[in-house]
């Protein structure tokens, strides 16, 4: 069985106070959750993880950055290195948002770089692909998970893409209110697992968790999880208030499948 996963993208939100503020709600409402069932995740933005690390010691909570450098050291002016983020606590690092790819021209070739980085250093990266609302209207949806899932996750070895989490967002549905169908959530989640079993085996694809992400709310995080191959959830605007993405967490855990 998969272990669930809710992960809370706070984005560029959140003075070091107010994280701390939100950290601290969360740890109050979600500390009878029991850390074998369910990943916790709390993804702050950089000036504030070393503040949210200390809340969220000895809690069931665990620390993720948005994006990192793949790179240990060196002159590389405004980035900050896997080495770095795991100094400060952090498990899991976000690669690949599509606002990344979309502002700031993130490509499956620097995915790819950055991926192995943070594997490189036992970090867990949260991969994510999707397609965007041209694309699906064109009907190249699995096109474009196909060349995410080939080019992003090229050459890891079999040990290294056990360890991947991947969440599938699909662009239209993120910050916009309009959350994908679990049926098409499903549809394309499935599809991605079906890629994973043929580039690496069944085996392996089966054993890989798929997060859905965009427009996550507590009144549609229990049908999405209810879905076969939905593991957990990447969450942005829901996870910027305690009740909300406590509302989130506690709903996807008492879907057991
Ligand atoms: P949203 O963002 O939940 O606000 O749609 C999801 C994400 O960007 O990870």
């Amino acid at each position: 069985m998969r272990k669930t996963i809710i992960a809370g993208n706070w984005k560029m939100y959140k003075t070091i106070s107010e994280a701390i503020e939100l950290a601290n709600g969360l740890k109050r409402e979600l500390f009878k959750l029991d850390a074998q069932d369910i990943d916790i995740v709390l993804c702050p933005p950089y000036t504030a993880l070393s503040e949210v690390s200390e809340v969220i010691a000895d809690s069931n909570l665990k620390l993720g950055a948005q994006d990192c450098f793949f790179k240990d050291e060196g002159a590389f002016t405004g980035e900050i290195s896997p080495l770095m983020l795991k100094d400060v606590g952090v498990k899991f690092v976000i690669i690949g948002h599509s606002e990344r790819r979309q502002y700031f021209g993130e490509t499956n070739e620097s995915i790819n770089k950055k991926t192995k980085a943070v594997l490189r250093h036992n970090l867990i990266p949260i991969v994510c692909v999707g397609e965007t609302e041209e694309e699906r209207e064109r009907g190249l949806t699995f096109q474009v998970l196909d060349d995410h899932i080939r080019n992003g996750l090229k050459d890891l070895t079999e040990e290294q893409i056990g360890q991947v989490v991947i969440a599938y967002e699909p662009v239209w549905a993120i910050g916009t209110g309009r959350t994908a169908t679990s049926t098409q959530a499903q549809e394309a989640q499935r599809y991605i697992r079906d890629l994973l079993a043929k580039f690496y085996n069944k085996e392996i694809a089966e054993s890989i968790r798929i997060q859905y992400g965009g427009s996550v709310k507590p009144e549609n995080i229990v049908e999405l999880m209810q879905e076969p191959d939905v593991d957990g959830a990447l969450v942005g605007g829901a996870s910027l208030s305690v009740d909300s993405f406590a509302a989130i967490v506690k709903r996807a855990n008492e879907v057991k499948k």
